[in-house]
């Protein structure tokens, strides 16, 4: 079985194509850069509109791969900007139409998760889900992927671009705060904010821009917030797994990019006897593989849903989307439709 997927939630527009094995055949991405400033929306879907039948023909292309050996096509209903969801579901629908194949919606934070668990060949791990608009500790549980922590504001690539920007640099952030990071030398103290298993940033945000007022250096606050921010997300993983019983954690999300982020868990993961897998940063960042690869569990499992019920879901979370694919650790399969999926029901408690 082969499927092709279509990421457009933000920034990045990319289309991947995978098989059975997890195997990425083809992968074309083009991320969306804005001159100066934030993401406009419009302007980063005006681009995903221009650039996605290229990425689709490129990864088509390096895929080897004829329209008829494609099984179903997937893309990313939710969450994300609303005029970029639209462009990528805009093309998704006119190639399930064009090639008589069914249309797959898959949730774009599971996305990040599949895409991390499959590589990471463990079955049921702990996952640290750290990316722009997301900040999450997950597990598994009765059918759905459970938060069972999260930032309770802006997610901590949101806060590194932010900053970033706002002490005159460009989007994204994260990257250019890790090379700057390397050249830190003195340790600032930032709001430490971990509330349970939650935490927050944007005091981090608003303290950090009054150090760099007060005449603090790049390069130090770069080194501050890094290290500040990834104690928080290390301790409230642990948290998490002391409380589950668990050993095992997978990283996900575009900051699990991150050398620092990734060394930390891994310590602790370790210092506990327990297992950490981080996937290749290609496939930490936005990319169409995750979708394809989560768009394969599902149609295995049976989800597809009508070209005229396809409508994106901006803020549809994580825990709102049943996993059809898996099945509960007390063995039992939890079914749902692809009805519940597009009317984004609640989880139960
Ligand atoms: P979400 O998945 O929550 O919708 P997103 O899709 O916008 O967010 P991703 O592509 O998953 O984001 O991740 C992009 C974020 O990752 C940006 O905020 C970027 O600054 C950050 N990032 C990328 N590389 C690194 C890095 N090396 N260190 C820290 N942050 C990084
Ligand atoms: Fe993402």
């Amino acid at each position: 079985m082969i499927l092709l997927g279509i990421e457009s939630t933000a920034h990045t527009a990319s289309v991947g194509v995978v098989d059975e094995s997890t195997r990425v055949l083809g992968l074309s991405s083009d991320m969306y850069r804005p001159p100066t400033g934030g993401i406009h929306p419009r302007e980063a879907a005006n681009h995903h509109v221009e650039s996605l039948p290229g990425l689709v023909r490129a990864a088509m292309e390096e895929a080897g791969v004829r329209p008829n050996e494609v099984s179903a096509v997937a893309f990313a209903q939710g969450p994300g900007l609303g005029p970029c969801l639209r462009a990528g579901a805009t093309v998704a629908r006119t190639l399930a139409l064009l090639w008589g194949r069914p249309l797959v919606p898959v949730n774009h934070c599971v996305a990040h998760i599949e895409i991390a668990r499959a590589l990471s060949g463990l079955e049921d791990p702990m996952l640290l889900y750290a990316s722009g608009g997301n900040t999450q500790v997950i597990v598994y549980g009765a059918g759905r992927y459970r938060v069972l922590g999260e930032t309770l504001d802006i997610g901590v690539g949101n806060f590194l671009d932010k900053l970033w920007i706002a002490l005159g640099g460009s989007f994204p952030g994260g990257p250019a705060i890790e090379a700057e990071a390397l050249r830190g030398t003195q340790l600032l103290t930032l709001p430490y904010a971990v509330h349970g298993m939650d935490v927050t940033f944007s005091g981090m945000l608003t303290a950090a821009l009054a150090l760099h007022r007060a005449g603090a250096s790049r390069a130090d606050l770069a080194y501050s917030v890094e290290v500040t921010a990834y104690s928080m997300l290390t301790e409230i993983t642990e948290r998490a797994l002391a409380h589950r019983h668990r050993a095992e954690v997978v990283l996900g999300g575009g900051v699990a990019c991150n050398e620092r982020l990734r060394g930390m868990v891994r310590s602790m993961v370790e210092a506990r006897g327990g297992v950490y897998f981080a996937p290749p940063r290609k496939l930490c960042v936005d990319n169409g593989a995750m979708v394809a690869w989560t768009g394969l569990l599902a149609h295995r499992a049976g989800v597809s849903i009508e070209v005229e019920r396809s409508a994106v879901n901006p803020r549809q979370r994580t825990d709102q989307v049943p996993a059809d694919w898996r099945q509960s650790s007390d063995g039992h399969p939890h079914r749902a439709t692809s009805d519940a999926r597009t009317r984004g029901d609640r989880a139960p408690p």
